[in-house]
């Protein structure tokens, strides 16, 4: 332990929790987890108050024992996690400080538990927190997107697949396909959620306790929406936090896209980032670097290897408790902390930017991105697609060689013009392209703006049909935001109930 911990409680020696067996071997800072466990402070004094008062209404202890601990409790969260005795952890160190202001009464704290189930429940009462505080931060940027997305129905840009121009879309359509993935990331996040708020305390080291406890109890006082049926897998378990890291992972995942697909916009000129989002070089004094969607794409790294630390933790752990468990909850922490500040800054970055609309639409244009519409209008005058697909494909060969480009030139925003388009036809159906398609029609499909228009079946790019996503995201988006607020309007009362339990005995 850190040697402020030892000198500043050495006076409190003799009454350290077991202090013959955790006495200053050589193994003694590897095996305490005092410094870490500043995470899950606050929530250890809530999980003790909430013990206590369960274990006085019980009649497990005295009103005046659970009294006087709840006072010192009271004392020893105001002085702070760096006023605490040294111990092997957090929840040791807490009951020292108890028996130092209580007595060897105060020690009646710990009736009927374990520092197994004890820190579970302290894991899950945080983690709890840490999860809503991401989800608020993950509507958030749905709603700053939606926004974005909004004045932009119209704002036509290329699409790729394989990074190749495919066909104009507009960068509302662009930015709700990443909404539509944060939709899915807030569901499995609030999902995961569910299983986080669940009550493992009273299942003492994993066999229970003889104890007349109430587990119904201090799920109530602590906000828990359920009790942990079974003590053993109650103290064991930390699957709730591979469900939270896996969400926190895949949330990460999905931000990376977003950072790689605007990394790839700003190299083209397609996006002007606001400077609080760039970086620049430190010898190149012209460059404006989307340094911020690196870092998102880069931050990526901390969730995945949370979720792969975490499994590699957990693999193999027998039942029930082992000490494996005190390096489990780091990973989900590193990996929460880090894509929480990634969803801002990402969001920051996207809903500041500038989108220059002529470069988009040009852009919009190359590579032929226009020609799955032709072939789409030939299929809907009957020629089947296949057919079209070749005849559209023959042309745009055509006129590639016209131009002595190679066909597979991505930069090259010449389409086949009308003439050559008509020839291809004759040769391919033996007619005119007029006998299938009127000439003012396929021209509108050569059109990158026309072609966004025409596809307006549900989900498509076309205005309307992104004005009709945007809605239905926008209800979802509200949906969710109530669902959060009733969790934490659930996590708040729980807050109070305890607070008026624990005045009751000041
Ligand atoms: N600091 C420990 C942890 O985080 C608390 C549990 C200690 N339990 C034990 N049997 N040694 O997991």
């Amino acid at each position: 332990m850190s040697g402020e911990h030892e000198d500043e409680h050495s006076a409190a020696e003799e009454t350290v929790v077991r202090r013959d067996r955790f006495s200053g071997g050589p193994a003694r800072s590897f095996l305490s987890s005092l410094a870490d466990d500043e995470r899950i402070f606050a929530a250890d004094i809530a999980v003790d108050r909430a013990h206590v008062v369960m274990l006085a209404d019980q009649e497990c202890i005295e009103r005046e024992t659970a009294g006087e601990i709840l006072a010192a409790l009271a004392d020893i969260e105001s002085a702070g996690h760096g006023q605490l005795p040294d111990g092997e952890d957090v929840h040791e160190a807490i009951e020292s400080a108890v028996i130092e202001r209580v007595g060897p009464e105060g020690g009646k704290m710990h009736t009927a538990r374990s520092r197994n189930d004890e820190v579970a429940a302290c894991i899950r009462y945080r983690m709890r927190a840490d999860v809503l505080e991401l989800i608020e931060t993950v509507v958030e940027a749905r709603e700053q997107l939606l926004a974005v997305a909004e004045a932009h129905t119209e704002t036509v840009m290329p699409g790729y697949t394989h990074l190749q121009p495919a066909q104009p879309t507009t960068v509302a359509h662009w930015i709700a396909s990443y909404e539509q993935a944060l939709q899915r990331d807030t569901a499995r996040l609030l999902d995961a959620y569910d299983r986080v708020n669940q009550n493992p305390l009273g299942s003492a080291a994993f066999a229970g306790t003889p104890v007349d406890i109430d587990r119904e109890r201090t799920a109530e006082l602590l906000g828990f929406e359920s009790v942990l049926e079974n003590s053993m897998d109650a103290s064991a378990t930390r699957d709730f936090l591979v469900e939270v890291t896996g969400a926190v992972a895949t949330l990460a995942t999905t931000l990376s896209g977003l950072a790689e697909d605007v990394v790839v916009m700003a190299s083209k000129g397609h996006v002007e980032l606001d400077d609080d989002y760039a970086s620049t070089s430190s010898i190149m004094p012209q460059k404006k670097n989307p340094d911020t969607m690196e870092l998102v794409r880069g931050r990526t790294g901390d969730a995945t290897a949370g979720l792969n630390g975490l499994l590699t933790n957990l693999k193999g752990q027998p039942r029930a408790y082992n000490r494996d468990l005190q390096r489990a909850g780091r990973h989900a922490w590193d990996a929460i902390d880090s894509v929480t500040e990634s969803v801002a800054v990402a969001t920051g970055a996207v809903t500041t930017a500038d989108w220059p609309a002529e470069a988009l639409e040009r852009a919009a244009a190359d590579g032929f991105s226009t020609a799955t519409g032709v072939a789409d209008l030939l299929a809907m005058a009957g020629v089947p697609f296949r057919t079209a697909h070749e005849l559209v494909a023959s042309a745009a060969t055509v006129t590639d060689s016209a131009d002595g480009e190679p066909t597979s030139s991505a930069s090259d925003s010449d389409a086949p013009d009308y003439e050559t388009l008509d020839a291809v036809t004759q040769d391919v159906l033996g007619d005119s392209l007029s006998a299938y398609v009127e000439r003012s029609a396929v021209e509108a499909a050569l059109d990158p703006t026309e072609s966004v228009a025409m596809r307006d079946s549900r989900g498509g790019p076309a205005p309307d049909a992104v004005v009709a996503q945007l809605s239905a995201a926008s209800d979802t988006l509200s949906d969710d935001e109530a669902t959060l607020s009733t969790r934490r309007d659930a996590v708040e009362s729980a807050s109070d109930r305890l607070q008026t339990e624990v005045d009751r005995y000041a």
